[in-house]
């Protein structure tokens, strides 16, 4: 018995003596595992005498279960020190005031252009877009504006080097003439997007500004559905008492044409109309070019500039802050 007595004192020492859990593998492999002197014990039972046998079996167990007790009770010690280690190691200091990140937006003049395709897209109105690239057949001739129209000039137009006949359009009318070409009456359409003209900037002006254009085909379409339509959009997005008032114009794209100003009461009981946008009962010479007939079908369209409204909404006096990225400024929208 005394091989097996000095086994239990070597094997509980040096459980006790196991520092971390990878060292108490290894005292359970060098203790119990195949090459350990209990296996070589048990193996040597078979040579017993049954009466020693049975003695012998019963010390082996009380060995394998005093080994198992202080193994197990060695485990969740080291175990838990393994675990507060870690723990210390990962601390975090939760007291540390975190980095403010502040919540970003859409930018002024996107939230705009959301809110005006909002108040049409709720009239009916559905959105429609073309490439700021564009062809000039598209950007003039089948609008209405011939090769030598002083428009042509008025407009500033950028051209595309190296591509015959391709401009950065100079409005979003084209969209229109595209989207007529390529589908049936009743035909209503608002098109956002960037214009470019070779404009020098200033307060009022930017050779990068955009538009939403609009367009509405359908049988007996006339000016007032046209006043009515624009009514309401200015309601919506300057306030319910607001009126509008059609000054004639002309575009080459129109007949007839009208500018078309919004009512606005200024501080100090000040009355007076700001221009919004341009106008009009869509051309027959557009219809006919877009191959819709216009002894059936007649239209009204119309275009405005997104910078301009936010301008009058947000009172903002120079374009110049829509583009400058100004944290200061971009904070208050
Ligand atoms: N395309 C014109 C411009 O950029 C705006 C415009 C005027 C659009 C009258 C229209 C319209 O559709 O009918 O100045």
């Amino acid at each position: 018995m005394n091989d097996l007595d000095a086994l239990q004192r070597d094997a509980l020492a040096a459980i006790e003596a196991a520092e971390h859990l990878d060292d108490l593998d290894e005292v359970r492999v060098r203790f119990t595992g195949k090459r350990s002197d209990l296996t070589a014990i048990q193996k040597g039972m078979r040579d017993l005498e049954p009466e020693e046998r049975k003695a012998r079996g019963q010390a082996l167990n009380a060995f394998r279960e005093a080994f198992q007790a202080a193994f197990d009770a060695r485990y969740e010690q080291l175990q838990g020190a393994a675990l507060r280690e870690r723990l210390e190691a990962e601390r975090l200091d939760l007291t540390l005031p975190p980095r403010r990140v502040p919540p970003g937006r859409p930018h002024l003049l996107t939230q705009v252009e959301q809110e005006m395709l909002d108040v049409f897209i709720g009239m009916g109105f559905r959105v429609a877009e073309g490439p700021e690239a564009e062809s000039g057949s598209y950007n003039f001739d089948l609008l209405n504006i011939e090769p030598d129209h002083p428009a042509r000039q008025e407009m500033d137009t950028i051209y595309v080097d190296g591509f015959d006949d391709v401009v950065l359009r100079t409005h979003t009318s084209p969209v229109q003439s595209r989207v007529m070409t390529t589908s049936e009456p009743p035909i209503a359409v608002v098109c956002p997007g960037r214009t470019y003209r070779a404009d020098a900037v200033d307060a009022t002006h930017s050779p990068v500004f955009s538009q939403i254009e609009g367009l509405y085909v359908a049988e007996d379409v006339h000016m007032a559905h046209l006043r009515g339509t624009l009514l309401a959009f200015a309601r919506a997005m300057f306030g319910a008492d607001r009126e509008i008032r059609l000054r004639p114009s002309f575009f080459p794209f129109t007949e007839p044409s009208a500018e078309v100003d919004v009512s606005f009461d200024g501080p100090g009981g000040n009355h007076g109309w700001l221009e919004i946008l341009g106008a009009g009962m869509v051309d027959p010479n557009v219809l006919t070019f877009c191959g819709i007939d216009p002894d059936r079908y007649s239209g009204f369209a119309f275009g405005i500039g997104i910078e301009r409204v936010a301008m009058l909404r947000h009172q903002v006096r120079d374009i110049r802050e829509l583009f400058e990225a100004d944290a200061r400024f971009l904070a208050r929208f």
